[in-house]
């Protein structure tokens, strides 16, 4: 069974319909990636998984267990972590202060698992961080931020997390970089569920993909299948991807 079980899930803002009822399954020993146009509900769907909005209808179950509507915090603590499509820490701490108070909030002995890391230099040295230690979090260029955020989501001990367009602003050889790192992922036992706009770069990292386009599922399967599917080259402009 998915570890992630998302059935019928449906969001209302006012008048937006931004899920119509949305089935899908993750794993949380892939990488799996959420595409479609903008305002297509993927980043709705995170938020609504990670308890950051309660869903409208539908059922979201985690590890076999009812999580619909549970706050974010409890959610978090249970191994469903996100990262926000902006990057967000406490910018006047510095790195290793940033790190060490996610591990401090994060997933715990009572959820069955112990920690990962010994400590936030180990995560920082993972995440390319090393000797930033005693940088100022808001002195950082957009680049490192953004390995600090994912530094800042490792630190919380996740078994699946929620990457909402991590290499959106950065170069391309940032963005080849942040590839690099999340193929490591699933190694360390962390299933990725991945937002980007980046084709190539979703075609690279995935291993299956998932469609939105209003709210809607529209195709999911392996990248060369999906990526080729003429009802999702529609969606994209009506033409190619
Ligand atoms: N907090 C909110 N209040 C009102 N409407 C919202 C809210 N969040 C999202 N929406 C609306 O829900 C729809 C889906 O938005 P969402 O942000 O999930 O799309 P997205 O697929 O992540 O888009 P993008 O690729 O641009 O990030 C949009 O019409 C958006 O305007
Ligand atoms: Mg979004």
């Amino acid at each position: 069974m998915a570890a992630l079980e998302i059935a019928g899930l449906r969001k209302e803002f006012g008048g937006v319909i931004a899920l119509a009822g949305v089935d899908i399954s993750i794993e949380s020993d892939k990488i799996v990636g959420i595409i479609g146009p903008n305002g297509s509900g993927k980043t709705t769907l995170f938020n609504v998984v990670a308890g950051v909005h309660k869903p409208t209808a539908g059922r979201v179950t985690w590890q076999g267990k009812d999580i619909t509507g549970k706050s974010a915090y409890r959610i978090a603590r249970a191994g469903l972590v996100r990262t926000f499509q902006q990057a967000m820490s406490y910018p006047g701490l510095s790195v290793r202060e940033n790190v060490r108070i996610a591990c401090e909030h994060g997933r715990r002995r009572e959820h069955g698992s112990k920690q990962k890391w010994s400590s936030p230099e180990e995560i920082l040295d993972f995440v390319g961080l090393r000797g930033l230690e005693d940088a100022l979090a808001g002195s950082m260029p957009f680049g490192n931020l953004r390995r600090l955020g994912v530094a800042v989501a490792l630190g919380a001990n996740p078994i699946l997390l929620l990457l909402d367009e991590p290499a959106a602003g950065l170069n391309d050889s940032e963005t080849s970089e942040l590839s690099q790192l999340i193929l490591q992922f699933p190694k360390l036992g962390i299933g990725i569920c991945l937002i980007d706009h980046d084709m190539y770069l979703m075609g690279t990292l995935c291993e299956r993909l998932v469609v939105l386009n209003f709210g809607t599922k529209i195709a999911e399967g392996p990248p060369d299948l999906v990526l080729n599917d003429p009802k999702v080259a529609e969606v994209y402009l009506g033409g190619e991807i």
